[in-house]
């Protein structure tokens, strides 16, 4: 099987399988507990806590550990947006946000919040000028994802936290999900406030993650209980998950540069293969992370190629696992106002460093087959 949809998710690491089997048969002590066993478990959780907190240069009670991308971005949204609703009730969220972002801010609008959206152009930018004419003095959150998880667009996430640190008290949340172990951050300089980080997309294990507040940034918590997480995120701590996470992150950024070039090279291989076809469009920019290329076949939906080339063993998917299952299309193609030509036959390939050489060599082949039997040339 040649498998090109990592950005819906990737295979766990053999390693971080190991330890979560580990950390579970040896410390499977609640970490809340006063007894000795208990204490050893929570010695484990603290270490993992202060590990991602040594990546993203944060304090590690800044550190929360979750059940993944979508818990952390609720957590952001409706955490910081009531934490700081003193200061006002003005929110703004990018158009092309991930369901989880998008479908919070709608029910924070729903319980009084102002929420407006940032547009973005056609290549799915969002414009510096369209930032700084929405912001407010009473704007009290400003979320922006780093890198888009349709098109792999990246936006300019210094110089928006730039201007929003200019111009407003917001708090900056930056959804990290497609772009942590991607792209190169100088976190200790970058001016965001909170990041969610997943580590099934890096080769961790699904329903974990966290959510990371830098500098004096505090947040409400969205579920209450015993109080555990600093009283930000009640409920048991999974310390296997939160080990797992911890060396999830630490390998993906440690190995960051040469694996963002291996992914690199093997999607401008594939942007050059496919422009040789006057049928596609490329819908990721220029300005695109090193894993994700979206392209559309002219008049042919996207489901279509999908079959044809799962026949022969090759997994992608439309533009993202979660429109790909549900026939509306897609909010952020909507947002950036492909033509409707394009819009149904979006596919997206994203890739992992562990993808090789002649898969893409491979995948050439097979798609070259299906693309003549699809389109008849
Ligand atoms: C940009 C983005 N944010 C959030 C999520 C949700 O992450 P999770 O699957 O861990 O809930 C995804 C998953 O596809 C994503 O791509």
């Amino acid at each position: 099987m040649i498998y090109f949809d990592n950005s819906a998710t990737t295979k766990a690491h053999k390693d971080i399988i190991d330890t979560f089997v580990l950390v579970n048969e040896k410390y499977w002590a609640n970490p809340a507990s006063i007894h000795e066993f208990g204490h050893q478990t929570n010695e484990l959780l603290q270490t993992a806590r202060t590990q991602v907190a040594d990546v993203i240069k944060t304090a590690k009670e800044k550190v929360y550990f979750t059940s993944g991308g979508t818990e952390s971005n609720n957590l952001a949204i409706f955490g910081l947006a009531n934490k700081y609703k003193h200061r006002g009730n003005h929110v703004l969220i990018s158009a092309i946000e991930h369901p989880s972002v998008l479908e919070s801010a709608k029910e924070l609008q729903l319980q009084g919040f102002n929420v407006e959206f940032i547009p973005v152009n056609k290549e799915g930018f969002i414009s510096l000028d369209s930032i700084q004419s929405l912001l407010r003095p009473d704007t009290v959150l400003v979320s922006v994802m780093h890198v888009n998880n349709e098109t792999g667009a990246i936006q300019p996430i210094n110089e928006i936290a730039t201007l929003i640190k200019s111009k407003s008290r917001a708090v900056f949340h930056m959804d990290a999900v497609q772009s942590f172990g991607k792209l190169v951050v100088n976190f200790e300089e970058q001016q965001v406030d909170a990041i969610t980080i997943s580590s099934h997309k890096i080769h961790g294990l699904k329903g974990s993650g966290v959510l990371v507040l830098k500098g004096s940034t505090e947040i409400t918590p969205i579920l209450y209980g015993g109080g555990q997480e600093f009283g930000v995120r009640s409920g048991t701590t999974s310390v296997p998950l939160a080990v797992c996470t911890a060396k999830t992150i630490r390998l993906a950024n440690s190995n960051l540069e040469k694996n963002s070039m291996i992914m690199k090279s093997m999607t401008d291989d594939i942007v050059t293969f496919l422009q040789t076809f006057s049928s596609i469009k490329i819908i990721s920019p220029e300005i695109r992370a090193p894993h994700i290329v979206s392209f559309s076949v002219r008049g042919v939906k996207g489901e279509v190629f999908i079959n044809g080339l799962q026949k022969e063993d090759v997994i992608v998917s439309t533009s993202s696992a979660c429109s790909s299952k549900q026939t509306k299309t897609s909010h952020v193609l909507k947002a950036m106002h492909l033509e409707d030509d394009y819009i149904k036959g979006v596919i997206r390939l994203s890739f992992s460093h562990l993808n090789s050489e002649e898969e893409v060599q491979q995948f050439k082949k097979i798609f070259t087959k299906v693309m003549n039997v699809i389109k008849g040339d």
